[in-house]
């Protein structure tokens, strides 16, 4: 294990100003996001969706990393060069998602466990080869009267510090993600209080499976309301819990925290990254972003599958990863958003 390559990378994965693209979408879930805009799902149009992305003008000044899914590693771009090679000379790290989903939990109706550790080290290996430095998995925890269980809790702690332990030996930085759903009616304080022991006992096993805090990327959710509650927070509360939050369970020495959006709109995740750069705290972490939905989602739909859009989604595209930029220096603002429309 190399930690001073992976102290490297993890430092370059959130540098100032700058976040992390998450293209890693599985077939189904890309299949599910095509569908709707009626998109044909094959690979080629994955291929030409991606490249779009991939060629907006000037996303490595806001992009450091890029995850991509197995089928994307191992592909070429529209030019021929592999989508690895390309973020490469980019600038940009490519990384990869491991895990292989979340599986119901036996015995936790409602409740899963991320599965992928059997033949995880090979894997990392042949990844490595391919041009990986890091890699990705994501747990899931859903909040309702009577979840997430202590038995979802320690399952999926577990399987991300195994994880993480085998990218650490593999010289690949792993980004750590327990996500807790926004879905429901919860309230901030319920989301609050799930996320606070999520990540406790994440970073307890973390600790158990001696990885390196200097090594890792933490990926987690926001403290927000549910999607659904009735009285929901404003951006400056998300914002000081969210802090207050990671403050609690994240040690000084993690480099960097990149949220995911987990179906926050584009503003909101713009709004609550930059109100929690603003918040005048000296935080110990770079606080930035790893989104999939609120970068992709808009150029998504500018370019709706077709050739003749692709100059105009690459516009979005890039609007939205210098948004986030920004916002990752606390820099944002609803002008701005109304400058570039
Ligand atoms: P969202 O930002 O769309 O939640 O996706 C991030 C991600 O990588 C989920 O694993």
């Amino acid at each position: 294990m190399d930690i001073e390559a992976l102290k490297q990378t993890a430092q370059a994965m959130v540098a100032p100003g700058k976040g992390i693209l998450a293209m890693d979408e599985s077939h189904p879930t890309c299949a599910k996001r095509f569908e709707k805009l009626g998109i044909p799902t094959t690979e080629e149009k994955r291929r030409e969706y991606r490249n779009m992305l991939l060629t907006a003008e000037g996303i490595e000044n806001y992009i450091a990393a890029a995850i991509l899914f197995d089928e994307t590693i191992r592909d070429n771009m529209l030019s021929g060069v592999s989508f690895p090679e390309h973020l490469k000379n980019l600038g940009i790290v490519p990384g990869i998602k491991v895990d292989a989903g979340a599986k119901p939990l036996a015995g936790h109706a409602g409740e899963t466990v991320t599965e992928g550790l059997d033949g995880l080290r090979d894997r990392l290996a042949e990844y490595y080869e391919l041009g990986a430095r890091f890699a990705k998995w994501r747990a899931v925890y859903n909040i309702s009267d009577s979840t997430p269980s202590q038995a979802a809790n320690m399952a999926n702690a577990h399987g991300l510090a195994r994880y993480a332990a085998l990218c650490q030996e593999a010289n690949i930085v792993p980004i750590v993600e327990p996500e807790v759903l926004i879905n429901g009616d919860h309230s901030i304080q319920r989301s609050f209080e799930a996320t606070q022991s999520a990540q406790q006992l994440v970073f307890d096993q973390l600790r158990e499976q001696d990885v390196v805090m200097e090594g890792i990327v933490l990926k987690p959710s926001m403290v927000t309301s549910g999607l659904d509650a009735a009285d929901k927070a404003g951006v400056q509360e998300v914002a000081e819990r969210t802090i207050e939050c990671l403050l609690s369970t994240v040690p000084a020495e993690v480099p960097g925290i990149a949220f995911l959006s987990g179906g926050q709109t584009d503003e909101e995740a713009s709004a609550h990254l930059s109100a929690m750069n603003s918040l005048g705290k000296d935080l110990p972490w770079n606080v930035t972003f790893s989104y999939g939905r609120a970068l992709q989602q808009a150029a998504m739909t500018t370019w709706n599958g077709s050739p003749d859009n692709v100059d105009a989604a690459r516009k979005v595209a890039a609007h939205r990863a210098r948004m986030n930029g920004l916002a990752s220096l606390g820099q944002y603002s609803e002008e701005l958003e109304k400058e570039a429309a």
